[in-house]
Formats: structure tokens, C-alpha cells, sequence
């Protein structure tokens, strides 16, 4: 298949900084990010702050414009409007940006999320030309008895299915083992490019050759500056969704090295 896809880094600030850290570290590591990206096209990167904090960041990058930093929320509701208290509609969230992260392990676990709920948000989030980053992963148990490419079929053809032709290929998805978030104990590289090589693979049954061929996938768990090096060297693997290391200055590492890898012929 096309190996010429753009690069994604995604940084999931997860509900860490407020608006005023959020703007801090903005601040901080805005310049540097926006020096390195603007010297390679094939690249983009797309920070998740919480969604209160949105308008602070934003306010950041806009005084800082760099063509290839973006902005995402880390969840939304589907419906347009109405009595849903606390949740956030898909047109309110593109007013501040133009990605979403849909279906995060944590929002499954936590506040029972469903596939077919994740598969409703990411029909919402193309309706109004968002562009979903969908997460799927097994957990440990699953992994540990051996029932990884089980779960992750499953995922794939609940969360993803039913999309319109044109919309497929524009889809991101991270690839995210749940007991790689958060634990310091990262896949390998061969490990995420297996599981992602399947998800590319069911992808093309679903959809056929250009979506497949054009479908961003990523890997999603305790990457950081002197681990992503491995994961963004493998063919499959299109970039990173960063937890952890994305609160940090490491983040930059963590493009810099990305560019670096991706940039080799
Ligand atoms: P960590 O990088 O902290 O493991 O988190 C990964 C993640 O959940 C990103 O969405």
C-alpha cells in the first residue's frame, strides 16, 4: 500500500492544565514546535488540551501561526443541541478546532462508552468536518490471553463501520493497548505494527484500497522522546497519540525525532 501519508503527533493533555497553565505551556513550547514543523511539510501536530482550555491555547496559536499545529478537543456528544448537561456539541467544539479524539480508553472505562455510541460521535464529527481520531485497544487480560486481534476486529467493525466512501480515508485512528497508557511500559514497535497492520488490513475489507492506503494509524501508549524513534521507524505506524510526555517539553522531542525518522527516504 502508499506509504505517503502525513505524519501525526497528537498530544492528549488529558484533564491536566487549566486555562492559565495551558496557556503557559503554550507559550513555552509553541516557538520550538512551530520552528521544526515549519521545515517539514509531511507533518502535523495536534495539541489536545481540555476543553476549557481550548480558547487559551487557541488564543497562543493564533499569535503563533504554524501551518502544521492544530488544535483538537478530547471528546464531544453527537447530538446538535439541547438538554445534555455538561457535554459539548460537535459545531461548538469546531468553533475552537477541527479535530476530536473519539472513543479514549478512559472515556470507554469511565463513562461507559460504547462502540456504537464512539461510531454515532464519529458520524457527528464528519457531518461537521472534524476530523475524528478514533482510539481502540484491548486491555490487559485480553492481551495476556492471547484475544488482541479478537477485540480489536471487534472495535473496528463496531466504531468504524458504516462511514461514507469519501469520509473513510480521512479518519485517524490510534492504536492504544490499555495497559501500555499511563504504566511507563510501552509496546514494541513490532507488537503496535502487528496490531496496526490488521486494523489497515480490516480497513481495506471495509472500505477497499484508497481509504485503506490513506487511513492515518497511530500508537498510543507511554510514548516519549527516546522510545518514539522505534514506533515511528516501522512502516505501519504513522505517528503517535501522546499521553504523559505531551504535559512535557519532551514533547517537542518527541517531533523533532518523528520528523527525523519519517524524513528518511
Ligand atoms: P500515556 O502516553 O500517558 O501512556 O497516555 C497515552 C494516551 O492515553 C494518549 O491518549
Amino acid at each position: 500500500m502508499a506509504q505517503s501519508r502525513t505524519a501525526i503527533v497528537a498530544g492528549n493533555w488529558k484533564m491536566n492544565y487549566g486555562p492559565k497553565q495551558a496557556s503557559a505551556f503554550a507559550m513555552e513550547i509553541l516557538p520550538e514546535l512551530g520552528q521544526l514543523t515549519r521545515g517539514y511539510q509531511d507533518i502535523l501536530c495536534i495539541l489536545c488540551p481540555p476543553a476549557i482550555s481550548l480558547p487559551a491555547v487557541r488564543e497562543v496559536t493564533d499569535a503563533m501561526p504554524a501551518p502544521r499545529i492544530e488544535l483538537g478537543a478530547q471528546n464531544m456528544y453527537f447530538e446538535e443541541q439541547g438538554a445534555y448537561t455538561g457535554e459539548l456539541s460537535p459545531a461548538m467544539v469546531r468553533e475552537l478546532c477541527s479535530n476530536v479524539i473519539l472513543g479514549h480508553s478512559e472515556r470507554r472505562t469511565y463513562f461507559a462508552e460504547t462502540d456504537e455510541v464512539v461510531n454515532r460521535k464519529v458520524q457527528a464529527a464528519f457531518k461537521h468536518n472534524l476530523r475524528p481520531i478514533v482510539c481502540i485497544g484491548e486491555n490487559l487480560a485480553q492481551y495476556e490471553s492471547g484475544a488482541t486481534q479478537e477485540v480489536i476486529r471487534a472495535q473496528v467493525q463496531a466504531s468504524l463501520s458504516n462511514f461514507p466512501a469519501e469520509k473513510a480515508g480521512e479518519v485517524v485512528i490510534a492504536y492504544e493497548p490499555i495497559w501500555a497508557i499511563g504504566t511507563g511500559r510501552a509496546a514494541t514497535a513490532k507488537i503496535a505494527g502487528e496490531v496496526i497492520h490488521l486494523i489497515r488490513k480490516l480497513y481495506h475489507d471495509m472500505y477497499g484500497p484508497e481509504a485503506a492506503a490513506s487511513l492515518r494509524i497511530l500508537y498510543g501508549g507511554s510514548v516519549t522522546g527516546a522510545n518514539i524513534g522505534e514506533f515511528v521507524a516501522h512502516p505501519d505506524i504513522d505517528g503517535a497519540l501522546v499521553g504523559g510526555a505531551s504535559l512535557k517539553p519532551d514533547f517537542i522531542e518527541i517531533v523533532r525525532k518523528t520528523i527525523a525518522t519519517k524524513q528518511k527516504p
